[in-house]
């Protein structure tokens, strides 16, 4: 075999093993082969930050027995107490249902895992005026599921639920063929108001789907078993981007985006997610406050979610942050008990640095985002707080500092720095504070 021979094989056999080592390389093939492209979010028109709303929809969210008096969640047919939402800090996407599409804005939630939009059975009718409903009269595609029913409690003492139908389901140009879409009959008064959401998706895992007799599958598992997205794709991602922010906030079915991961200049670092929970739940061994580092008990898990707008950790946590900040506090609720932490506006522009280890990594999160609301002419909330001693939520705050990638085929979650064009670290304009 002539020398040249033999380069141009090892030439060859290089380029063929380049392929499948390329860790993207599903996710590009797929991209190009379906035309997949981002998805993108537009915010709550008008949102106003407020601590003690966003504060209640993660303890209605997370605890909602506390949030009902004697026991009201119970409603003696077997039907489930989840996810109380209140949508003023969401980021809304277009879904489109039934043949031919009708195209709602919905939440997505990567903390429950119900699909559920409006419709015109919604009681009393006036809570539907300003929505966009999926009406399934309309769609040809539409099968009802009989005697199937869902029901939600919410914190504010109404509840949603309704009845259940299989429909087509597209997101970004991947589509589900027989995705369940639960049809709201009564919807609380938080969504009745907020116009511009007219359902939610819910993006954890089957085992917390609330339909009865038979729990439903979330859109990304129907993508998976109906065969659009290959083994190597059964994947979504998150880019949230703040108001602050010149760039536009993505998801993304079925690909990486590779521009977020370069411009990261790192490999998406993995970490594995307890999906028996339910939950996006991962360990959370450590922070560092200021470079300091505090160390949990072996055990403390967490769960990534994007229907959360703060980040919530024991009081330990909030102990190690706000320790850091002279002149910082809390409010105490004298009726429920509830404690707001907040810091002086002196503080805003020196907060100390807060990074959480997931998967090995000390990952920061940015400081203006541990900003959330204003309290008074001298002092703001932060978007670190606390709901009980057992919870940890990482929410929006969180994830607006990482691209992240919710790998449902692997059960794994895994996130690169979110590198920013402009990367506007300044803490203006947020909480009511000019
Ligand atoms: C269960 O109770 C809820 C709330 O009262 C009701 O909306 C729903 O229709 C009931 N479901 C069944 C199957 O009886
Ligand atoms: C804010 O600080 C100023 C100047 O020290 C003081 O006059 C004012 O009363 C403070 N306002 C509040 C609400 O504490």
């Amino acid at each position: 075999m002539k020398p040249t021979t033999a380069l141009l094989i090892l030439a060859t056999l290089a380029g063929a093993l380049a392929v499948p080592t390329d860790p993207l390389y599903a996710n590009r093939k797929l991209q190009r082969d379906l035309g997949l492209e981002r998805i993108p979010l537009s915010r709550t028109p008008a949102y106003v930050p407020d601590i003690h709303k966003a504060l209640a929809k993660a303890r209605a969210k997370y605890h909602p027995s506390r949030s009902f008096r004697s026991g009201g969640s119970a409603n003696g047919n077997g039907t489930v107490t989840s996810t109380p939402e209140d949508y003023d800090n969401a980021w809304l996407t277009p879904v489109s249902f039934g043949t031919p599409p009708q195209v709602l804005t919905l939440d997505f939630d990567t903390g429950s895992s119900d699909t559920w939009v409006f419709s015109p059975e919604v009681e009393p009718a006036e809570d539907a005026w300003g929505h966009t409903v999926f009406d399934p009269a309309k769609s040809s595609s539409f099968t009802k599921l009989d005697g199937y029913s869902w029901f939600i409690a919410y914190g504010d003492f109404s509840s949603a639920s309704g009845d259940v139908g299989t429909d087509v389901v597209s997101i970004g140009g991947v589509g589900v063929k027989t995705q369940a879409v639960q049809l709201a009959k009564r919807v609380s008064h938080s969504f009745a108001h907020d116009k511009s959401n007219n359902g939610l998706l819910g993006l954890a895992f089957d085992n917390i789907n609330t339909v009865r007799p038979v729990k439903q599958k979330t859109f990304p598992t129907n993508l998976a078993g109906e065969g659009t997205l290959p083994s190597g794709s059964q994947l979504f991602t998150t880019a949230l981007y703040s108001t602050r922010d010149a760039e536009s906030s993505f998801w993304t079915f079925g690909y990486i985006d590779d521009e977020l991961v370069k411009a990261s200049g790192q490999a998406i670092k993995w970490t594995p997610v307890a999906a028996e929970s339910g939950f996006w739940q991962v360990d959370l061994p450590r922070i560092t406050v200021g470079g300091k580092e505090t160390v949990f008990d072996a055990g403390n898990n967490g769960i990534v979610d994007s229907g959360t707008t703060l980040i919530i950790v024991p009081t330990q946590w909030l102990e190690a942050f706000y320790s850091a900040i002279p002149g910082s506090g809390k409010d105490v609720d004298p009726d429920s008990g509830d404690v707001s932490w907040w810091f002086p506006n002196a503080a805003l522009d020196s907060l100390p640095e807060f990074k959480i280890e997931i998967g090995g990594t000390l990952w920061t999160v940015q400081p203006e985002d541990l900003i959330y609301d204003g309290r008074d002419a001298n002092s703001t909330y932060g978007a670190l707080q606390t709901i009980d001693e057992d919870t940890t939520i990482l929410g929006d705050t969180f994830l607006k500092s990482v691209y992240a990638v919710w790998d449902t085929e692997n059960t794994r979650i895994g996130f690169v720095p979110k590198i920013q064009k402009t990367q506007n670290l300044k803490p203006t304009g947020i909480g009511g504070h000019p």
